[in-house]
């Protein structure tokens, strides 16, 4: 098979988890016979210095072209600390995000064995584990306008919309996930306060009436906070409005033990995007200590769901597994007083795993 590839390392230590994850790409188009063809553009802060724009024109036509897009992250503390600066790198993901159409962002929540102790969580309530968040992507508070300050600058305001049309798109994916799954959805939202919650909810409740054999739930936000870490294990699918899936799924990588272990998949209208969850984590830019794992996974992601090729995503899976129960791993995962390895150390074993599997 020919895959069409675009690579966007972006910022931070974007590049490089995003080289590891390519070079896993490769060996595992040579070990199956794929033909990879990729190309590399810029996003996010780095593009906003080359071009002015952080999601400039030649990326958004090179990931229109791509069967899949590989993200690294974007970011920067330059912009950070400064509300005032007139473009920011994130406005580059969030265009991307619109203009591919980029709907659904789904973020898979699995505990790895040899990391259940790192965990701030008991190990009895998160072992076994196993839910996917299906996060809106493009709408919401977000994308909501109108978005501003009063004219004395004094008030500022954001806008949460939803159409009933965003809504059963997503709702009806994750019924399509959940009859794959353990046929659970919970549908998590704020319908005792919000307008755009109860039509999350209308409409989750027709499209539950098509799906008898699914267990459907609805949980306030809130209390859906507090169950994700006190009773993880009650979760298959997950479906939720932008915003609550961006701060639920930052609490979902504590079950997981690390950040940097977590992947995700941003399904679009036009192509699909393949990025790790955690940041741009400037602070070890340059360093090779990044932990490339979860840039590593979402390959194997990109694999599955833009290629249909499982095989490959488990082999991908199956070696990454492998590195960590041989303990080929960053600092950040390693056990104290065990030996931590480079980024593109735990790249290489990986590769060579593959190459003798
Ligand atoms: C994420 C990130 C982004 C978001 C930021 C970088 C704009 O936190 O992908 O979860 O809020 O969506
Ligand atoms: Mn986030």
């Amino acid at each position: 098979m020919e895959l069409h590839i675009a690579v966007l390392p972006g910022d931070g230590i974007g590049p490089e988890v995003v080289d590891q994850a390519l070079n896993v790409t490769r060996a595992i188009c040579e070990k199956f016979g794929h033909e990879l063809k990729y190309q590399i553009a810029p996003v996010g802060a780095c593009a906003i210095e080359e071009t002015g724009s952080p999601y400039p024109d030649s990326t958004h036509e090179l990931c229109m072209r791509s069967d899949a897009v590989l993200f690294g992250a974007i970011g920067s503390p330059q912009y950070d600390n400064n509300p005032n600066a007139p473009v920011r790198p994130e406005q580059g993901l969030l265009a991307m995000r619109k203009k591919l159409g980029l709907f659904a962002n789904i973020r898979p929540i699995t505990t790895f064995p040899g990391l259940i102790h790192k965990s701030p969580l008991r190990a009895d309530i998160i072992d076994g584990a196993d839910f996917m968040c299906i996060r809106e992507l493009t709408g919401g508070l977000y994308f909501g306008r109108p978005q501003g300050r009063s004219e004395d600058g004094s008030v500022a305001y954001d806008t949460c919309m939803y159409s009933r049309e965003e809504i059963t798109r997503i709702v009806q994916l994750a019924y399509d996930y959940a009859m794959r799954r353990r046929k659970k959805v919970t549908m998590v939202d704020k319908a005792n306060i919000l307008a755009t919650s109860r039509l999350w909810r209308e409409v989750t409740q027709e499209i539950a009436a098509e799906y008898p054999e699914v267990e459907t739930e609805f949980l306030f936000v809130d209390n859906a906070a507090m169950r994700m870490i006190q009773w993880p294990k009650s979760f298959d699918v997950i479906v939720t409005e932008n915003m609550f899936g961006d701060i639920l799924t930052d609490e979902g990588s504590v079950i997981t033990g690390s950040l940097g272990m977590l992947p995700s998949a941003s399904i679009g209208l036009h192509t699909s995007v393949f990025e790790p969850i955690h940041g741009s984590y400037p602070q070890a830019a340059g360093k090779d200590i990044a932990n490339p794992l979860a840039t590593i996974l979402s390959a194997a992601m990109m694999f599955e769901y833009a290629f249909g090729l499982k095989a490959e995503a488990d082999l991908i899976r199956s070696a990454v597994s492998e590195s960590m129960k041989a303990g080929v791993v960053t600092e950040d995962i390693a056990d104290p007083g065990t030996p931590t390895y480079h980024t593109h150390e735990v790249g290489e074993w990986i590769v060579e795993w593959i190459g003798k599997h």
